[in-house]
């Protein structure tokens, strides 16, 4: 058997803006430029991944065909034939599309449901030669974010610094106990404190409410708020992409080295 090379990840948080998108895209971005081999998939039908790299009509375009993430689910198919490439070397994805809110329906029927999008990933983790497999969650918790979550190594918890920031956390934890019960390897790799104004003392708030929990561990790079990032995604470029000098690509950059760091240190590895 070939030593299992690759690395899942996804990013989830029952709260809407909360920056798992923005972080996804960034930090999946900031491996390739770190010469990481990286597949990034959107489940999420607000398609703000897929936004993320590629101009509104041709996301459309995904979305309203066959090579989306919802097609491949509801025919259960493997996801080798779905994958799109970016603009951008070493970084690939598959574009989600807005009938994703119909998902839940579409498991429900199905054997060994909270496992489709495990099987359907398994040849492109065997053979895809990725480093990295990256993937957006919606912001709700249930059979679909099960499924994102059983097809994964590690989670990273994006949190925002501000006062509803942990709203439902707890919810979150104990949603990932019970994955945990079906996928016992499965790991919360960090929790990424998001859109921090550092004019605000939300941050210190933040990190003390999570000091709450044990064995979370927190990345010590803290993304702060930063317009440029609105502007990177209207243009649909990653921040780095869009303005290399912006706060946040640098930023982010550190948080994806940071992100390997703990990737390397983790007992899965
Ligand atoms: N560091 C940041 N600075 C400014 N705006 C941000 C930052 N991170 C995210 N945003 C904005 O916040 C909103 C929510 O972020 P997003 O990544 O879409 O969250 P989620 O995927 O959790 O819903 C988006 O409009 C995004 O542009
Ligand atoms: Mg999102």
């Amino acid at each position: 058997m070939t030593e299992k090379r690759v690395k899942t990840i996804a990013f989830a948080n029952n709260k809407g803006g909360s920056g798992k998108t923005t972080t996804c895209a960034n930090v999946g971005y900031s491996l390739s430029l770190l010469g990481r081999r990286v597949l990034l998939i959107d489940g999420d039908m607000q398609l703000n991944l897929t936004l993320s790299f590629f101009p509104e009509d041709e996301v459309m375009d995904y979305a309203c065909g066959e090579k989306n993430l919802y097609a491949a689910m509801k025919k259960e198919d493997d996801l080798w034939d779905y994958v799109v490439h970016t603009p951008y070397e070493n970084l690939d994805l598959v574009p989600s599309s807005t009938l994703m809110s119909g998902i839940e329906y579409e498991l429900f029927a199905k054997w060994q449901r909270e496992l489709i999008l495990s099987r359907s990933l398994k040849r492109l983790k065997e053979e895809g030669g990725y480093d990295y497999i990256l993937i957006d969650a919606p912001p709700t918790l249930g059979g679909w974010v099960m499924n994102i979550l059983c097809a994964s190594d590690y989670v990273i918890l994006p949190v925002e610094a501000s006062p509803w920031g942990l709203f439902g956390v707890a919810n979150m934890f104990e949603f990932l106990d019970n994955v945990k019960r079906l996928v016992p390897e499965l790991a919360l790799l960090g929790v990424a404190i998001t859109k921090l104004d550092a004019r605000k003392n939300y941050g210190r708030q933040t990190l003390e409410a999570l000091q709450a929990y044990e064995e979370v561990n927190v990345f010590r790079t803290l993304i702060r708020v930063d317009s440029e990032i609105e502007w990177a995604q209207d243009n649909s470029r990653p921040v780095m992409a869009h303005k290399k000098s912006a706060r946040s690509a640098g930023e982010y950059l550190e948080l994806a080295k940071e992100v390997e760091e703990y990737v390397c240190r983790s007992k899965q590895h």
